[in-house]
């Protein structure tokens, strides 16, 4: 099935949530046709809070808080699906969080599990085991930013059937826009990776959003510094051929008798 993906990358302002939800919905005005759109990480707050309390001002409870509702009422008149990134206040925790809303209302939502540099003092690690959403044209999958360096996560999501995998990110290392890629490619999935541009505080971030395939294939890549509203047409239907020769499942030839330092947290240990 042919599904209108795609991603809106701009540039949020630090603590601005307001004016970030705002500069969203215009830019979801140019989205009209799309099904599923994937917006970056920290979308309605920024990314480089200095402390845990300045994060939290600028958090919100999920589904209650003003950005939730907005995109639940949004993606209800619109009839569309969207991937947000959002700092989520939950009790007296903190999450950067993924939010998956769409035409009947919240789907679900992820919470980074990864956490990045100086992200350890300001949220809490994610605590929701990794799901696979079933929509009525895909199946799909979150994961947020630095989770990419981490193959296991892909892996998992790709087992539990996920066809799409949204990547709300804040990329800031130059290597992700090339790795990714192959996470698509090993695990036979497409990925959409909607990342921001600006610099907050000193930390550039990178730009470049973009869409891969089944095969590794980046199909289109968001320039630097602009804003971009993209989406195109995927076939779902080729992230569920796993084969990799006609002899070779992506799945299937792998050996988890042998994997089983993967299940445990042991390092550098010699054999
Ligand atoms: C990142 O995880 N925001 C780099």
């Amino acid at each position: 099935m042919t599904v209108q993906c795609g991603y809106i990358q701009f540039r949020p302002e630090l603590g601005e949530t307001d004016k970030n939800m705002a500069r969203i919905e215009s830019l979801l005005h140019h989205a009209d046709g799309a099904q599923l759109l994937v917006l970056p990480e920290l979308s309605n707050s920024g990314y480089q809070f200095v402390s845990r309390e300045e994060a939290e001002a600028f958090s919100e409870e999920i589904p209650g808080g003003p950005f939730s509702s907005f995109l639940i009422q949004w993606a209800r008149g619109h009839r569309q699906y969207i991937v947000a990134g959002i700092n989520e206040r939950s009790d007296s925790r903190l999450f950067n969080t993924a939010i998956l809303v769409g035409p009947d209302g919240m789907v679900g939502k992820y919470r980074k599990m990864h956490l990045f540099w100086d992200e350890v003092d300001l949220f809490d690690p994610g605590d929701i085991a990794l799901t696979v959403f079933n929509l009525p044209f895909a199946r799909l999958g979150m994961l947020i930013c630095f989770d990419w360096m981490f193959p296991e996560v892909w892996r998992i999501l790709a087992l539990k059937g996920a066809d799409i995998i949204c990547h709300p990110s804040n990329l800031v290392l130059p290597f992700a826009q090339q790795a990714v890629p192959v996470h698509g490619l090993v695990n036979r999935v497409f990925i959409i990776t909607a990342n921001r541009t600006g610099t907050e505080r000193g930390l550039k971030f990178s730009g470049c959003s973009f869409i891969s395939d089944p095969l590794g294939r980046t199909l289109h890549t968001a320039s630097r510094e602009e804003d971009e509203v993209y989406f195109t047409g995927l076939d779902t239907d080729r992230a569920r051929y796993k084969m990799i020769t006609p002899r070779n499942h992506a799945f299937k030839d792998r050996r988890p008798d042998q994997y089983t330092l993967l299940v445990s947290d042991a390092v550098d240990k010699p054999s």
